[in-house]
């Protein structure tokens, strides 16, 4: 008798317990992560580290990849909300993302842009990214110094084509006129020639969607390049091409490699992302730069703020400042947290890419 007590006793225990685990698992907020895009690397870094953030923290999570395409990753958004999402952190294809963002403020389920801000809507209030700006200044500082143009002359004018981003991409205008911001002054003196189509500032839209580059395509940016080394850059030697990132970096040096003219001499390259194979070309002297924007960090940052939100508490992000003046989407201000992005050359790259464990040595190999 006594032992049918005790047993039932630890039956009616574990069953308590599997009840409770059960109940607490249910109990679980869920995450949903929504990435742009595979074919620049960065993002399946980001997929990866926002998963594991969420899931240290306690969440429940799942990351989906919208191939560039807005109407699947709305299927992706709409999926996420019908499993019962509490959050949605989003890194945004094009305005079209702007129909999912509505649904989820309808559903009471909260948006945070990831790294692209958000165009054309009020419905979502938080947007988490690196500086976007300082990352144009960083690629236009590289190339002023690079070229030396604080001695360069008008008799002897140093050349440069223009590369930008996609223009469905927020971030492209930022890091353009970041760049031109460097820049601009020594081509209004005369001592910097722009080759191609010369917008000194995004909102001349017409020459800055000359220089753009759907989606972030890096056939489209190689396409360009030879169109312009059998065109406009003919009879130039171009001692600078300003690129927006890294992918598209690659596929312009690679085009400048087929033209005998640079095999030897290739011109200041500038990029972003710190892709892999862009540190092995900064190592063997390839691309000049790039600007490395980790995205342990900002993985780590965007569930921070997703937690103090679900939680109703106020947002304190170790690491990012808080810009409410700068990132207006057409409609308000969003509330922005900026972390800073580093400056990658032939001297740091070893420290800053390999030292703080973001690859191993053997993956520069
Ligand atoms: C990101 C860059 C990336 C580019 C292409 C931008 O929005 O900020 O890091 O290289 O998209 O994916």
């Amino acid at each position: 008798m006594k032992r049918i007590a005790i047993f039932s006793i630890i039956l009616l225990l574990s069953f308590s317990m599997v009840f409770a685990a059960g109940a607490q698992e249910g109990k679980k907020k869920f995450i949903g992560l929504a990435m742009p895009e595979t074919h620049v690397e960065r993002w399946q870094m980001d997929g990866a580290a926002l998963k594991n953030a969420a899931i240290a923290l306690g969440y429940d999570a799942e990351v989906a990849y919208g191939d560039a395409d807005q109407t699947k990753q709305n299927a992706q958004v709409s999926d996420f909300i019908t499993k019962g999402a509490n959050l949605l952190i989003i890194g945004s294809i094009n305005n079209g993302v702007v129909s999912a963002v509505a649904d989820a403020r309808r559903d009471g389920v909260e948006v945070i842009a990831y790294d692209r801000l958000i165009m054309d809507t009020d419905q979502y209030d938080y947007y988490i990214t690196f500086d976007n700006f300082k990352v144009g200044q960083f690629q236009g500082k590289a190339i002023v110094e690079a070229l030396d143009l604080a001695h360069a002359t008008t008799a002897k004018p140093k050349h440069i084509t223009l590369f930008a981003g996609s223009p469905t991409d927020n971030n492209a205008f930022y890091f353009f006129d970041g760049a031109m911001s460097e820049l601009r002054p020594y081509v209004e003196k005369g001592v910097l020639k722009i080759v191609g189509p010369a917008p000194l500032q995004s909102s001349d839209t017409a020459n800055f969607t000359r220089i753009a580059t759907e989606n972030w395509r890096a056939d489209l940016a190689k396409q360009r390049m030879e169109n312009l080394l059998n065109g406009d850059a003919k009879n130039y030697y171009l001692d600078a091409v300003l690129a927006p990132n890294d992918t598209l970096a690659r596929a312009i040096i690679e085009a400048l490699l087929t033209d005998a003219k640079y095999i030897n001499n290739i011109p200041v390259v500038t990029g972003q992302d710190g892709e892999v194979a862009s540190i092995k070309f900064i190592r063997d002297g390839k691309q000049a730069m790039t600007v490395f924007k980790d995205t342990r960090d900002l993985a780590a940052a965007a569930i921070v703020l997703a937690d103090a939100i679900l939680k109703g508490e106020t947002p304190n992000i170790p690491g990012a400042r808080l810009d409410t003046q700068t990132y207006n989407t057409g409609k308000k201000y969003i509330k922005s947290y900026l972390l800073e992005p580093v400056n990658v050359t032939k001297d740091n790259y070893i420290e800053v890419m390999v030292d703080s464990g973001y690859y191993t040595a053997d993956q520069l190999r």
